[in-house]
């Protein structure tokens, strides 16, 4: 699981959890993520030219409820975790094993997500376990159910 966040063309931050990811390149290195349509971050990576993609370990079960439970149509989610100005503004969360900044390259229609092919361009690796898995998170109801 990863949270990606994201910085609106109109200063609003948003970010969702999201599954739908994987590395699908390596020489050069490219990344894929999926964000649905009927989340606010949406229209927020409508108008990025980047985001930032969070890796999660089980210590970071919280976040994920955070982030995947809640919906910043109701909840300012910036205001109830730590995080700090990343590259191009992006929130960058704080609590995390890593994380990787991406240019958004292009975008395909998939259905109910769209999937960008995301060209990474800054990382940080503060070790630790990537092991937060679908399997510890299924019983979150999403803040945006599809
Ligand atoms: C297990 C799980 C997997 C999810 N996977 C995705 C995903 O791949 N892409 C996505 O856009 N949302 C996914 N979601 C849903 C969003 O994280 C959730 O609806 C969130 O509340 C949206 O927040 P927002 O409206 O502030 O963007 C998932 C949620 C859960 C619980």
């Amino acid at each position: 699981m990863y949270i990606v966040t994201v910085l609106a063309e109109n200063g609003e931050r948003d970010g969702c959890l999201i599954g739908f990811a994987s590395q699908c390149s390596i020489h050069p290195p490219r990344y894929i993520a999926c964000i649905s349509k009927e989340n606010r971050t949406f229209e927020a990576v409508q108008s990025a030219d980047a985001i930032v993609v969070h890796f999660l370990g089980r210590d970071q079960i919280g976040l994920a409820r955070l982030f995947g439970g809640q919906t910043g149509d109701d909840v300012d989610k910036f205001e109830r975790c730590l995080w700090h100005d990343g590259p191009f503004g992006i929130p960058v969360l704080d609590d995390v094993p890593g994380w990787f900044a991406a240019r958004i390259l292009e975008r395909l229609d998939g259905g109910d997500h769209v999937a960008m092919l995301l060209d990474p361009v800054d990382a940080d690796d503060h070790g630790g376990a990537l092991d937060l898995g679908f399997q510890a998170v299924k019983d979150i109801h999403p803040g945006h159910p599809v």
